[in-house]
């Protein structure tokens, strides 16, 4: 791990938008506030009418770099959205309310955290803090969801005592959890600007009829993860899936069903890229000849011949030119590293991540994964469980700062 005051120097000079809103873990924020000051940031805060309610402004005027704004309209300045949108690097929400969260998602600015939310392009940091009930509804889910597809970066919050002594999730992050991600987004953000990146996503469908086909469970969130990522990172990416979720909107999308059309796309789009992640579950086999007609019941059991599909990465691989990063992944029941090992070096790839499919926290479905980090010269890391959208970012620190001999894009 790195000494602390490394993963903070990220920090050091930056300007700092924190905005907070009305929860009861809104005096936490006085405390992420003093945090970042101490880390060499240049801190304004904003805060919301109900953030008032519970802590005052002058406490956060007192320790900000800044004195706290709290209005679009009361302050000095004209258009102080504008001002603080623009010449921001980061800006936090902590604590993230659903109501901040919802008015967010769905580009409602009614007052000034809202207003700079909409007005800026520096990367964004919310930090959820909220009931259980409130944070485990649908509406909350699909709001931060769609945040997280447009690149918004989430701190979790933890389970733990909530206001009126209920326990659960919900909790606002620790504000030294908070402040080590404000960091760590800092130190990625724009870290891979001018790289192309191709990412596939999904589980490829093989007609057996034209209403069959052999498909598997891979429902395309680690593929979709890396898309975000790349592209919040600030490459140019474009993304071969078979499915369709929310997605980053500088993603450039390119839909495809088979195994064969992933194949097309994936090495034309190869062609220009520095990177390629193949990230989607392509099937091995497919049916040789997919009957024209709905196959009858009535017919009896049908014979289906199956023909090997396109190794797409092992093409990749062939095909690579000295300055591409080759990204392979194996989703293996067993012998994890031994089985990812073996295919990064039969398919000619710089990184091949190796993640455990049998548990039910790690692989297909879900929201995490464990996986094993294998490079070209014999580097092994490896994570236990992390979100797929951490673990995104830990594989583009690895394309961003690949092993010295791989002559790979810096
Ligand atoms: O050998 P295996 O199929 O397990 O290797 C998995 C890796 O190869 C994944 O990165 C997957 O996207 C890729 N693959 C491919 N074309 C195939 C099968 C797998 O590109 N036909």
């Amino acid at each position: 791990m790195q000494p602390r005051s490394d993963v903070l120097a990220a920090l050091r000079g930056r300007s700092v938008v924190l905005c907070v809103t009305g929860g009861i873990s809104a005096y936490k924020a006085v405390e992420v506030c003093r945090r970042l000051v101490d880390a060499g940031a240049h801190v304004a805060p904003v805060l919301t009418d109900d953030a008032q309610q519970f802590v005052g402004a002058t406490t956060f005027s007192a320790l900000a770099s800044e004195p706290a704004r709290t209005s679009l309209f009361a302050g000095p300045e004209a258009i102080p959205h504008t001002r603080l949108g623009q010449g921001a690097d980061l800006v936090v929400v902590a604590p993230a309310t659903a109501k901040v969260i919802g008015k967010y998602a769905h580009g409602i600015s009614d007052d000034l955290v809202t207003a700079t939310l909409l007005a800026t392009r520096a990367p964004v940091l919310v930090a959820p803090a909220m009931h259980t009930e409130m944070w485990e509804h649908p509406a909350v889910v699909d709001n931060l969801a769609l945040l997280a597809a447009r690149g918004v970066h989430v701190v979790p919050p933890e389970s733990g005592r909530l206001a009126g002594g209920d326990v659960g999730a919900g909790r606002l992050a620790a504000p030294e959890r908070i402040v080590a991600a404000a960091a760590e987004v800092l130190s990625r953000s724009g870290d891979l600007a001018d790289l192309r990146v191709v990412v596939t996503a999904g589980g490829t469908r093989e007609p057996i009829d034209p209403v069959r086909y052999i498909g598997n469970r891979s429902s395309g969130k680690m593929g979709y993860a890396i898309a975000d990522a790349a592209a919040a990172r600030g490459a140019d990416v474009v993304l071969v899936t078979t499915v369709h979720r929310p997605v980053h909107p500088r993603v450039r999308v390119e839909a495809v069903v088979t195994a064969d059309e992933m194949a097309a796309a994936t090495l034309a789009a190869a062609e220009s890229a520095d990177v390629v992640v193949m990230a989607a579950a392509v099937a091995d086999f497919r049916p040789k000849a997919a009957a024209p007609a709905k196959l009858k019941k009535a017919d009896g059991v049908p014979e289906i011949v199956l023909e090997p599909t396109p190794d797409i990465l092992r093409l990749l691989g062939e095909r690579k030119r000295a300055d591409q990063y080759l990204v392979g992944f194996a989703a293996e029941t067993d012998d994890v590293q031994e089985n990812a090992a073996a295919k990064l070096a039969a398919k000619r790839v710089d990184l091949m991540v190796g993640n455990d499919v049998r548990s039910e926290d790690s692989g297909f479905e879900v929201d995490t994964n464990r996986a094993v980090l294998l490079d070209a010269d014999g580097g092994v890391e490896e994570f236990g469980l992390v979100t797929k959208v951490r673990l995104a970012d830990l594989i583009l620190d690895r394309v961003r700062t690949p092993h010295p001999r791989q002559g790979a894009p810096e």
